[in-house]
């Protein structure tokens, strides 16, 4: 795996024409090949250079400054457990442990059937509902062993499969791109600058 397929690579050109530089596009690129492959392989770091201008290497020293882009593969779903002082004040630590024995799995491994990913995050702006944890980035709290374990039930038979995306999804509601900007004005405007 994996350039872009061509629908994600129809999104790609449409999310390079929104910008006056393309290699702005550089992080909304990285996420597009996160929801494809779930999460951003070496191909398609060069096809994202490809796409704006700059190399791969480049690609990378951006992609691996940032936390939600991951460069090797994770579960369908990465589950973050906030241990930040709140959480840590009601459990998060009780929690982690329990995540672990439940998952069978030690913090930052991935289970064998690549269905769950574990971490330990910071405060994830959740604290009014601590112990929290973040599945794919969507919220859940306040959890304890018992309701963790429903957590995961629930995820591993497909119950929360509206609510809960595999790993890389952010949104399901397209931006309409690039209605607002005919490209014709774009391209005018970046041989303009070119000038
Ligand atoms: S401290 Fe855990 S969500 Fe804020």
């Amino acid at each position: 795996m994996a350039r872009f397929s061509d629908e994600m690579l129809s999104r790609a050109e449409e999310l390079v024409a929104l910008y006056p530089d393309p290699r702005s596009a550089t992080i909304p690129l990285c996420h597009l090949a996160q929801e494809q492959d779930g999460y951003v392989t070496n191909e398609a770091m060069a096809h994202i250079a490809e796409l704006v201008g700059s190399t791969a290497a480049e690609v990378q020293g951006t992609a691996s400054f940032y936390d939600m882009l991951k460069l090797e593969p994770v579960g369908r779903y990465v589950i973050g457990v906030c241990t930040n002082i709140a959480c840590m004040l009601r459990g998060a630590y009780e929690l982690l442990e329990d995540a672990e024995e439940i998952l069978d799995l030690p913090v930052g491994a991935t289970t064998q059937d690549r269905l769950f990913t574990l971490e330990e995050v910071e405060c994830i702006a959740h604290c009014d509902q601590a112990p929290a944890a973040q599945v794919n980035y969507r919220y859940f709290g306040p959890l304890d062993r018992q309701s963790f374990e429903s957590l995961v039930s629930k995820l591993r038979n497909g119950e929360l499969n509206e609510e809960v995306p595999p790993h890389g999804t952010l949104i399901r509601i397209r931006r309409q791109a690039p209605a607002v900007i005919p490209m014709e004005e774009i391209d005018r405007n970046r041989a303009g600058e070119a000038e």
